[in-house]
């Protein structure tokens, strides 16, 4: 038997030696303590898709706050940014938001969308490609988290990052000015930041929007059980969790549980992993920000905020960051 046969062969048998990737950090989280997953098992395609249908939710403010705001400010966030700008996408997904800036610059360099996912990076490279006749369009596959390769920018361009959404909020902020650090050496001394922040506000508000009364967050959570079935032969059952998310007031964060709803052990990845009722696995947090706590993180990072743009309620910030 060649050894691919045997991996082949093997993985029918043993799932989880087909995700090596995953399985172990998955293995990792679980039996530590507390237990944890990372965030970015959410997002396979049924998470992808959950996600889609929470940045509708009346109660998920973020998606709709961050487009008003860059739809009343794109002329003036366009002029910060200047002429021939080469705009960097961290994390371009549908891809909607970055529209609002290239309609609003005005002799764009080039787009360079990056994602992990191919299939929607390639669509979305396609159709800004079409939308903008005379914009190279570089797109790059890759976890925008880790180092990656930058395809040839023109010389003369000016270096933009635009990561929207307030997915920094999910990085611890050690993580974060790690990030926004590596960012900074991507754009060079003369480039700049466009970040979508959420800020810190009434709980309510925030708990609500991490607990819709529809329950997609709920789902969004417990598909991470379903996923792990799938891909490491894990035998969670899903209605024995249930969905928390709750605002941790000292560390200024939503955190998202998944609670043991009985006492169980589960098979993941061959191994026993065993829960008490009403243990939990820590599976993200959404950190929320206020200009002290983001200018610890930027600055520690090499920027320093140059401008923001809030909405009428002061609940998300796009700001605009440079070198300093
Ligand atoms: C992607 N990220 C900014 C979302 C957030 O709000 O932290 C992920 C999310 N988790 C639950 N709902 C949305």
């Amino acid at each position: 038997m060649t050894a691919g046969a045997f991996l082949a062969t093997a993985q029918r048998r043993v799932p989880w030696l087909a995700a090596p990737a995953i399985h172990d950090e998955v293995i990792g989280g679980l039996t530590a303590s507390p237990k944890t997953l990372p965030p970015k098992l959410f997002y396979d395609r049924a998470g992808a898709r959950l996600f889609e249908a929470i940045c509708e939710l009346p109660e998920y403010y973020l998606t709709r706050t961050e487009l008003g705001i860059l739809r009343e400010h794109s002329t003036e966030i366009a002029g910060r940014l200047g002429g021939r700008v080469a705009l960097i996408e961290y994390g371009s997904g549908a891809g909607v938001k970055v529209r609002l800036l290239l309609d609003a610059l005005r002799d764009p360099a080039a787009y360079v969308p990056v994602d992990i996912s191919a299939e929607q990076l390639a669509a979305v490279a396609a159709e800004r490609a079409r939308e903008y006749p005379a914009l190279p369009v570089a797109p790059v596959c890759a976890d925008y988290t880790t180092r990656f390769g930058l395809p040839a920018i023109p010389a003369d361009a000016r270096r933009v990052a635009f990561f929207p959404g307030s997915t920094i909020g999910n990085l611890h902020p050690t993580e974060a000015t790690a990030f926004l650090r590596r960012i900074r050496a991507t754009v060079g001394s003369s480039g700049a930041l466009v970040l979508g922040v959420d800020r810190r506000k009434d709980v309510s508000v925030v708990e609500a929007a991490y607990n819709d009364a529809a329950g997609v967050t709920a789902a969004f959570n417990l598909n991470v059980l379903t996923r792990l079935n799938r891909e490491l032969g894990a035998t969670f059952d899903p209605s024995a969790f249930r969905h928390r998310a709750f605002f941790n007031e000292a560390a200024s964060r939503i955190e998202m549980h998944l609670e043991s709803t009985i006492e169980q052990c589960v098979r993941v990845g061959g191994i026993g992993v065993r829960f008490a009722r009403g243990e939990t696995i820590h599976t993200e947090c959404s950190y929320k920000y206020d200009r002290a706590f983001l200018d610890d993180v930027v600055n520690a990072a090499g920027f320093r905020v140059a401008d923001l743009w809030t909405d009428e309620r002061d609940w998300f910030w796009v700001a605009y960051l440079v070198p300093g």
